[in-house]
């Protein structure tokens, strides 16, 4: 048996300041590995993959094979919970993913309800049971899901937008159905990361992608107040289950960000200097963070200096070390040995 008393991760989201931090990357199976790559096509799609246990499982195991990274993430997408409540989901090569809009009560109807989501997700609790008995007994497995806001920036447009501009239109013109889709998404989230709990996910994490661009009280409504809702009622089925919350670009919105919604760890973007982040963020617990993606194209030596100037400046207290933001496709796989060399020696 794994004592998960010895996991690094754990140690750090249990409050434990470690002489070298604990590392994964976000995005770190994806499209800059030529495995993943590979994997992807015997798949034929990105979301044949993400609802093929066994395929889904291999790629989340593949960086932990070349790196040995201290986490594994699922791997899986914040927008199958929309596909689970009967929006219709595609990704267009190129451009991203697309889904059927729900902007009007009558859309709102017509999403199936919570209890018959699993119908749908059985196959990623599948791949989640795959991993908690294939990874190696030092690595902890995280379990994800999107945030409420995040989840119906996508809902609402329809796809990605830059500015998140039909969200917060809808939530000036028509408050009530933008607080009811809000409410579904978060009802679902619950169910959905208590079943990745109940399968062997040993963390989850709650990305909240756009929570950057929700200001002053709309920030504590619909970014900070549904993220205490499910940490709330997770942390009442699951006590000993840690809760990485990420409200991306939330600036001083990251400030007691962990007190008031109970999380166990804020993982920061890098729009703030790791100085700050300790500061004002790691002052309450445990953070992770926050290396820019693009050294991990760039690499040379700004990448050993800046990882090693970010393992500094949280040195005094729990980190997880982590990019800013997932890692892009033009990376380079070799950047992660020399960020991996330069945090762990
Ligand atoms: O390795 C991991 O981090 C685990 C798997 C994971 C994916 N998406 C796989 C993926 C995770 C945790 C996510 C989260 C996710 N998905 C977020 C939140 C984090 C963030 O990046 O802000 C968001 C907003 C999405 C929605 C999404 N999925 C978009 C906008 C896109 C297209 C953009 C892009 O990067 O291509 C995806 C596709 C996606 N999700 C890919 C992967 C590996 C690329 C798909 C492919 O292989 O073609």
């Amino acid at each position: 048996m794994t004592n998960p008393a010895s996991k690094t991760i754990l140690k750090a989201l249990a409050g434990e300041k470690q002489a070298v931090p604990p590392v994964w990357m976000m995005r770190q199976a994806g499209r800059y590995l030529p495995e993943y790559r590979a994997t992807r096509a015997k798949a034929g799609d990105f979301l044949s993959l993400c609802y093929n246990p066994d395929l889904a499982a291999e790629v989340t195991l593949q960086p932990i094979r070349r790196y040995n990274f201290d986490a594994a993430i699922l791997f899986a997408d914040i927008l199958l919970i929309p596909q689970a409540l009967g929006a219709d989901l595609w990704f267009v090569t190129g451009e991203g993913p697309r889904l059927s809009t729900i902007t009007t009560p009558d859309d709102l109807k017509a999403l199936k309800p919570v209890d018959t989501i699993h119908e749908t997700l059985n196959p990623i609790y599948e791949t989640v049971k795959i991993l908690a008995s294939e990874l190696p007994r030092e690595t902890t497995l995280i379990g994800f899901a999107g945030a409420p806001w995040t989840v119906a920036t996508y809902m609402i447009a329809g796809r990605g937008t830059p500015d998140q501009g039909p969200a917060h239109a809808l939530r000036e013109a028509d408050p009530a159905t933008f607080e009811a889709l809000l409410d579904l998404i978060t009802a679902a989230t619950i169910d959905y990361l208590s079943m990745q709990i109940e399968a062997g996910a040993e963390v989850v994490k709650i990305f909240d992608s756009w929570a950057g661009s929700l200001k002053g009280d709309d920030f504590t409504k619909y970014a900070l107040k549904p993220a205490k809702k499910i940490i709330t009622a997770l942390k009442a089925k699951h006590p000993n289950t840690p809760v990485i919350a990420f409200p991306r670009e939330a600036g001083n919105g990251y400030i007691g960000f962990a007190k008031a919604t109970g999380a166990d760890c804020v993982a920061l973007d890098n729009s703030i200097s790791p100085e700050w982040g300790a500061a004002n963020v790691q002052v309450d617990g445990c953070v992770q963070g926050n290396l820019a993606s693009r050294h991990m194209v760039t690499g040379g030596q700004e990448l050993r200096d800046e990882t090693k100037a970010i393992v500094k400046a949280f040195e005094n207290g729990p980190h997880i070390f982590n990019l800013g933001h997932g890692i892009t496709p033009d990376a380079d796989p070799d950047n992660v040995h020399v960020m991996l060399e330069a945090i762990r020696g």
